[in-house]
């Protein structure tokens, strides 16, 4: 389970299963409202057009977030107190950790985890070469599975879960709530939570921000179809599919949509997938919380919020969370 890697780093590995990708796409293509897993856009491709959105003018997310993380730093670092263990989940490449690790005090140690091995271990290097002194502990896992954290060199006086990047959106209420709850339990009693929100806002700001005018983002959405051309054999017109992303305004979501422009069947090897015209395909969720839903979420899940930073127009929130007494 503990592999220790030829640069010398000790990798936690609890081998996440791979996915079944085809066996997830034909079952998400073969219900009466078609989706596939938003998950599933993070190939080499999608990962690179993934970062292109993240440099959109209309993608505030991003670049908000990262001021609002480098503004209140020292705040948030103040809250933890020195000799934390920072454990971050879903780390890829760490930017915005980074801004942590430089202002914590005498950190305890810092887990990164992720289902994406090689990634996480070469990120993993790169920390450890910039933060000498560091205690970087790598966990290689699916975090919506079991799993348990490293134990440190030295006793933290406690942990700090990182999750960034709007991520929870990406969970349905009652899954955002299951994983809140896991966090909880993981900190413990004089533990916290430092996530990222993505804050409720006008229609108008939302949907620019998921249909740019450069359409990276029809570009991304429509790269699952390519991938699954590619890894299972189909044949997706990509020319007879477009892309529209729709503010449900009664769900507080972002919706990611990939509309049928005609009648037309597709095929995964010897399985037949027929569109209607306009049908669509729902490819992501990404839930959009006020100050207040967030709040009742985080105390449904044992939460309590203890402070939240934002941007001077509201766009999107860094929160921090303890575990309530119950
Ligand atoms: C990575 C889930 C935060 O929901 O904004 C960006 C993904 N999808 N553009 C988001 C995404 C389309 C992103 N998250």
């Amino acid at each position: 389970m503990t592999k220790i890697m030829d640069e010398g780093i000790r990798l936690h590995d609890f081998e996440p299963k791979a996915d079944n990708f085809r066996e997830e796409v034909l079952h998400g293509l073969t219900q009466p409202q078609k989706t596939l897993p938003c998950k599933f856009f993070y190939d080499e491709r999608g990962s690179q057009l993934f970062d292109q959105i993240c440099e959109l003018e209309e993608y505030y997310l991003t670049r908000t977030e990262m001021s609002i993380m480098c503004q209140h730093v020292g705040a948030m670092t103040q809250l933890f107190g020195p000799h934390c263990l920072l454990v971050e989940y879903g780390s890829g490449s760490s930017t915005k950790t980074r801004i942590l690790l430089d202002h914590l005090q005498e950190p305890a140690a810092y887990v990164p985890i992720d289902i994406s091995r090689e990634h996480l271990v070469r990120s993993a290097i790169t920390l450890m070469m910039n933060y000498t002194g560091l205690q970087v502990l790598p966990v290689c896992a699916d975090y919506t599975q079991r799993f348990t954290l490293p134990k440190p060199q030295t006793t933290a006086a406690r942990t700090i879960v990182y999750f960034s990047g709007s991520t929870i959106g990406n969970f349905q209420p009652h899954e955002a709530q299951a994983f809140l709850t896991h966090i909880a339990h993981l900190c413990g009693k004089s533990g916290g939570l430092l996530i990222g929100v993505d804050l409720k806002k006008d229609i108008q700001v939302l949907e620019p921000a998921y249909n740019d005018a450069r359409g990276v983002t029809a570009d991304f959405n429509l790269n699952l179809l390519r991938r699954i051309n590619r890894e299972l054999g189909a044949d997706f017109n990509l020319e007879q599919f477009r892309h529209r992303a729709i503010y449900n305004e009664e769900a507080g979501r972002i919706e990611m949509h990939l509309i049928s422009e005609c009648q037309q069947v597709a095929h995964i090897d010897d399985v037949s997938i027929p569109f209607n015209a306009e049908e669509h395909i729902i490819t992501e969720y990404s839930y959009k919380y006020s100050l207040n839903d967030f709040e009742q979420l985080a105390a449904r899940s044992g939460f309590k919020v203890q402070q939240v930073w934002t941007d001077a127009q509201q766009l999107f929130s860094v929160q921090y969370l303890t575990v309530s007494d119950v």
